[in-house]
């Protein structure tokens, strides 16, 4: 079953007399429990695609499917609601509060959430376990490596066990090992979930990682790898 499903987005961006068509008919449809990775060079509209994907950007045209609701057509506070239910973000820019501590930040999602019902200490345990953060918790973010800061920012978007997380470049400022060991960890909180990721990177042997691969060109999404491998043929 698709968990979520983008029909045909357009988004344009207006400066002055200009406009920028930054997504351009995009249609992306995702199965329960996939990796799927999008490549593209930079300026390609990536971001922009992720962000309509994760409700945080309305399109001007096209509609988002998560688990068969359409956000585009929520209101902000029904949208706000679902998105703190059912999804996570990693930003491009972690986004971390600088005056919070690890643990303060990682705990910012639940504040929306009603207690009661959820329990996550138990989860939060795993988390910090699996994202060593063990012994970071009452640091600051300007404390913190760059690799710790983005393990914080994973922790934070898995912290209500979204179904599905978007990521946007989570390894993007880290060298090649932290890279690595970031993505590893990423995919093992995955497996306490058994949620579906969509990630952008421009690293390919991060891209590689994934279920299927998809390339933005220009706005435009194609299909780069399928699921047994196959490269296609894209110019
Ligand atoms: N808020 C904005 N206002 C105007 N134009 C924007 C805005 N955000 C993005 N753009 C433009 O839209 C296009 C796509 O940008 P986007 O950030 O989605 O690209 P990207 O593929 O994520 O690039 P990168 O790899 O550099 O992060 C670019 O031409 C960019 O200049
Ligand atoms: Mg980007």
């Amino acid at each position: 079953m698709a968990i979520l499903e983008a029909q045909s987005i357009i988004k344009q961006y207006r400066q002055y007399d200009t406009v920028v068509t930054a997504v351009n008919r995009a249609s992306l449809k995702v199965e329960d429990g996939e990796f799927i990775a999008i490549i593209g060079s930079s300026g390609s509209g990536k971001s922009t695609f992720l962000h309509v994907m994760a409700g945080l950007i309305r399109p001007n045209y096209g509609h988002v499917l998560i688990r068969n609701n359409d956000i585009t057509k929520m209101s902000p506070d029904e949208l706000n609601r679902f998105r703190g239910q059912f999804m996570g973000m990693v930003f491009q820019k972690h986004n971390l509060i600088p005056q919070f501590t690890a643990l303060e930040n990682i705990m910012i999602p639940t504040v929306m959430l009603n207690k009661d019902e959820y329990h996550f200490e138990e989860h939060l345990k795993k988390l910090i376990t699996t994202l060593k953060l063990s012994d970071r918790l009452n640091h600051l973010p300007s404390e913190l490596s760059g690799g710790q800061q983005q393990r914080v920012a994973i922790a934070r978007a898995m912290i209500n066990r979204p179904q599905v997380l978007f990521a946007d470049e989570p390894t993007g400022n880290l060298d090649r090992a932290n890279a690595d060991e970031v993505l590893d960890l990423l995919l093992q909180t995955r497996e306490l979930i058994g949620q579906t990721i969509i990630m952008v990177t421009h690293d390919l042997s991060i891209a590689e990682k994934a279920d299927r691969i998809f390339r933005m060109d220009n706005g435009e999404l194609r299909l780069y790898r399928d699921r047994d491998g196959r490269y296609m043929d894209i110019k």
